[in-house]
Formats: C-alpha cells, structure tokens, sequence
C-alpha cells in the first residue's frame, strides 16, 4: 500500500485548477516505481512516458509482474512515483484532491466487510457529499446495470468472486468518474460474464464521456478495447502498429531494458 507520507506529498502541489475540457486527461513522462532499495529493489515500473487522451479506449496487456497494477495505481494518485512526472492536467489535479474523477477498479478484493453492497457502492458518494437519496438511487442504478440490483442487501463475504468484482466496477461507475482504470475486472468472470461486464464498461465510459483503461491477461477481452497497450519488465512497448496518434495517445515508452 502508498505511505501516507508520500502521498501527502503528492497532493500538496498547487492546483485548485478547474478541469480543462481541451487538455488531456493525464500525462506522464519517464515514470518509475521502485520498491525497497540496494540489493532487494524491486523495479515495478520503468521508463513509462504516455498520454490518456478523453475517450481513450484502452487494454493494457503483459505478463504477471511487468507493472500493470502498479501503473494503474500511479495513474490513480495512489502510488507515488520514485521518478519521472505524472499529472492530471485534464482532471484539475491529483486524483485524491478531488474524489470521483478517477475511479478505480482493485485487482483484488477492496469491499468493505461490515456494509452491504449497497452501502459499499454508495460510500464513495455520500464521501464526495452527495445526499443519502441520490447515493442510494445512483446505488441502485449501477447495480442493476452491472446485473446484480438483487444483491444489493447482501454483504462481501455472501458474495462470489465475480459478483464481488462487479460490485466493485458498480461502485466506481456510481461516481461517473471522467477516467476509469480497471485491473482486471474480468480476471474471475466465465467468458459470457466477462463479455457482458466489458460492454457495459464501454456503454457506460460512452454514456459519462470518460476514458477507459482496462488491465487483462485475456486476449479477446483486450481486443474489445480500440488501443492495445503492452508492458514488459516494467516498461510500456508499442506492438504491431497499436501506435494510435489520431486517437490523441501517445505511447512512445521510453528506451526499455
Ligand atoms: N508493494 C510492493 N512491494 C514490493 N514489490 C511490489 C509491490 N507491488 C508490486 N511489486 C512488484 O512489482 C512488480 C510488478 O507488480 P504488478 O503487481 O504491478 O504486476 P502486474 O503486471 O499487475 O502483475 P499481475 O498480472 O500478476 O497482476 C512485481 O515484481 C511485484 O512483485
Ligand atoms: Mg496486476
């Protein structure tokens, strides 16, 4: 998990902007992630410069341990770079500064044991002070539309792995987020779920104009997405022709090792 420390560092830089509609959502150049240090670091990330354009469209692909996760939660605000620059031009700022622009979908479990499912998705809202009702009718809504509305009294340890990862993709498309990362969301899904989950992911980034990262070992699910992205030992690699620059994202990544 961040340390606190460094990430109150994070948000500390000034910002307070308004989102510019004209800029990108995120950017970020030579970005790195180190864990620990001298003979045992680990380097998570490497090298990693790119673009999240509005409406990008994007499957993010690699073997077990080349860095997805750890992207993804760079990209969120949740982990702090030991190098390189990320920001949130599009955004206004750091993602933690203004809850529910970035949502963020957990590779593994992230519901809260002692609420139902209705109060897990609907926790993020009353955060960002929307009003009981409107959480709960927003609640409601992303639940049904994830298939599970039935489930809404039950609690995290009732659930399945599935259904427990599509509570979690419901929590994040209550808060119409302008960008939204997914880390595997399909990774304990059957074929037809996993289908079903990815077009309602895509009608609903179409639906709130946002922009869509999805992180997956799955092949046919990553060719749902427009713009394939591929990392290996850490670093971003454009492959076979998946530069897209008319889609505004720029994936050149940095020189790899
Ligand atoms: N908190 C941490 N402390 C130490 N090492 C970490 C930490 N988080 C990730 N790593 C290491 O960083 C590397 C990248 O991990 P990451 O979880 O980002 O990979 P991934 O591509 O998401 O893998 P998977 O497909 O299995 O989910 C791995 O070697 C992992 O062991
Ligand atoms: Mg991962």
């Amino acid at each position: 998990m961040p340390r606190a420390r460094d990430l109150r560092a994070a948000i500390a830089e000034p910002v307070g902007r308004k989102p510019d509609p004209r800029l990108p959502l995120l950017t970020c150049a030579g970005l790195a992630r180190t864990f620990g240090t001298g003979a045992t670091a680990v380097v998570a990330v490497y090298d990693v410069t790119l673009t999240v354009a509005r409406r990008a469209r994007v499957a993010l692909t690699g073997p077990s341990g080349s860095g997805k996760s750890t992207l993804l939660h760079m990209m969120a605000g949740l982990e702090t770079p030991t190098a390189g620059q990320l920001s949130w031009p599009g955004l206004g700022g750091h993602p933690l500064r203004y809850p529910g622009r970035v949502g963020i979908v957990f590779q593994g479990p992230s519901l809260l044991p002692a609420l139902t499912v209705a109060e897990n998705v609907s926790l993020p809202l009353l955060l960002a002070e929307a009003t009981p009702s409107d959480a709960t009718r927003a609640a409601r809504n992303a639940l049904e539309l994830l298939d599970i509305g039935d489930l809404h009294a039950s609690l995290p340890e009732e659930l399945s792995g599935g259904q427990a990862q599509r509570v979690a993709l419901a929590r994040v498309l209550a808060a119409r987020p302008a960008l939204i990362l997914a880390d595997e969301p399909t990774g304990q899904l059957d074929h037809a779920t996993g289908f079903a989950v990815i077009d309602v992911l895509l009608a609903a980034c179409d639906e709130l104009d946002a922009a869509l990262i999805v992180s997956t070992h799955d092949p046919v699910v990553a060719a749902h997405l427009s713009q394939q992205w591929t990392m290996r030992d850490g670093t971003l690699r454009p492959e076979h022709g998946n530069l897209r620059p008319e889609h505004g994202t720029d994936l050149s990544a940095g020189a790899g090792r």
